[in-house]
């Protein structure tokens, strides 16, 4: 039998799935990879125009995205694009993971609405910024000691 708060939660559910994908509603209530690193590789944190905030964080391993996690203080879509850039992140060698855009984001997320698009654009932007860091500290190490994260 199920309860009333599973009755409630698939309703939910059948209300995002007008809207939404099942992997974005799938990321967006189940997220991969979230909270801080220590000893990050390569960090960013972006404030998109909308006024929400995403950070990620880069362990990289011969020169591959050995790890990579988000946080963010924005909507469920944001969160849905923070995961799956990080997914998508990991595994990948430096310049291809730099390579990862909006469209990358949209796609492996089987699309969002067109107002949601903004939060795509964000996690892609975050991660690379998070490249640009790593490949900064790579070439300038002692920086590593002025950072805050
Ligand atoms: Fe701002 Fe989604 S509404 S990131």
């Amino acid at each position: 039998m199920t309860s009333s708060w599973e009755q409630f939660e698939e309703l939910i559910k059948a209300e995002m799935r007008k809207v939404y994908s099942e992997t974005a509603i799938d990321h967006s209530m189940n997220p991969r990879n979230v909270g801080d690193m220590k000893d990050a590789d390569g960090f960013a944190k972006v404030t998109g125009p909308c006024g929400d905030t995403m950070e990620i964080w880069l362990k990289v391993k011969n020169g591959t995205v050995a790890n990579a996690t988000f946080m963010t203080d924005g909507c469920g879509t944001s969160i849905a694009a923070g995961s799956i850039v990080t997914e998508l992140a990991k595994g990948k060698s430096i310049s291809e993971a730099r390579r990862i855009n909006q469209q990358d984001v949209l796609s492996a997320l089987g699309g969002l609405p067109e107002e949601s698009e903004h939060c795509a654009l964000l996690a892609a932007n975050t991660l690379r910024g998070a490249i640009r860091d790593y490949l900064a500290m790579k070439k300038e190490p002692w920086k590593r000691a002025y950072r805050k994260h």
